[in-house]
């Protein structure tokens, strides 16, 4: 089943436009990367596919959001799950009171049969072995890393067709970050499509497809992740190397959160990372497209005015 965004445009409280004019794609089985600074709208993106801008006083105002050819534009949040689309939000959000076990069982609510309940479950704490060990533990306990697995976790325990994330890696050391890409990886091969919203340019590009670039509510730019990764405006952008237009010092330090590098996950399982996004098959993939705005001007408020944020009399 695919995702398709296509003309989105999103406002909040009526006069605070987030998106505006969004196409986006992601493919049956893909991993897709979506990248943008603070306030790019990556958030608004996750809450316009899940049926949760109400709640934000938000609404889709023009354009489309299909999944599997059904329209999600203002699809109820719980209907959203249903069929199969299943948000890890930022934040973790675990049941901080409620034990690893609990918090799992949680994410199963809507599946009625206890046996496939138990095996996923059980394919989680396969995945997660840390959470196994620790599943009479209270959620609150947990490390960062951890509570980052164990909502990944909660997430797939409803059997999910597509799911999106929204900032993973925030807050987590390196290796976390890499372990939690490879996981990403590992539950696409089983046939979960995945919408990895990031600022970590190196890992979300590492494992992706292909990746967005969202600036100021609108797509920058998109393409095949590998291309994008090798792209001047990405680099310059979010991995903290070099510059557009060909500066001659090139003070390019490896990333050490970039996925592949030296020192895995620390769990031994050393070698089994190969995200180098070799954006599958050989064939030559489309070159970037870049967005060129109409006229320069400022975005997020109708209208020319004040920036987002700042409100209007
Ligand atoms: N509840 C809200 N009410 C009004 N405006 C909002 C609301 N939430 C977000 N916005 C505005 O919408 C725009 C996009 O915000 P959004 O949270 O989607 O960005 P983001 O890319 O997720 O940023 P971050 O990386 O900081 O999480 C911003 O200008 C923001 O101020
Ligand atoms: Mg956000």
């Amino acid at each position: 089943m695919e995702l398709d965004v296509s003309g989105l445009q999103v406002t909040y409280a009526g006069v605070i436009r987030a998106l505006r004019d969004i196409d986006l794609r992601v493919g049956t089985g893909e991993i897709v990367a979506v990248l943008g600074s603070n306030g790019a709208g990556k958030t608004t993106l996750l809450r316009a596919v899940t049926g949760s801008l109400k709640r934000h006083r938000a609404k889709v105002d023009k354009g489309q959001i299909t999944f599997g050819g059904r329209s999600l534009v203002d699809a109820h949040p719980a209907d959203v799950v249903n069929r199969g689309v299943v948000l890890v939000p930022e934040g973790r959000r675990v049941f901080g009171r409620l034990s690893v076990e609990e918090n799992l069982k949680a994410g199963a609510i809507t599946v009625r049969s206890r046996a496939t309940r138990a095996e996923r479950r059980e394919k989680v704490y396969g995945m997660f072995p840390r959470l196994a060990e620790r599943s009479g533990q209270r959620a609150a306990l947990l490390s960062g890393g951890e509570q980052q697995m164990l909502a990944i976790g909660r997430a797939l325990m409803s059997g999910p067709r597509l799911l999106l994330l929204d900032e993973p890696s925030l807050g987590l050391a390196p290796q976390i970050v890499t372990h939690i890409g490879e996981v990403l990886k590992q539950i696409n091969q089983e046939g979960t499509s995945v919408m990895l919203v990031e600022q970590n340019a190196a890992m979300a590009l590492g494992v992706a497809d292909n990746g967005y670039v969202l600036e100021l509510g609108r797509v920058e730019l998109s393409g095949p992740a590998a291309e994008l990764a090798a792209s001047d405006d990405i680099a310059s952008l979010y991995l903290g190397r070099g510059h557009t237009g060909g500066t001659d010092h090139d003070d390019t330090p490896a990333r050490p959160d970039r996925p592949g590098g030296p020192g895995g996950p620390g769990d031994g399982a050393g070698g089994a990372a190969s995200p180098t996004g070799t954006a599958g098959g050989a064939a030559p993939r489309p070159t970037l497209s870049r967005w060129t705005p109409p006229a320069r001007g400022r975005f997020g408020l109708l209208g020319a005015g004040a920036a987002t944020g700042t409100g209007r009399p």
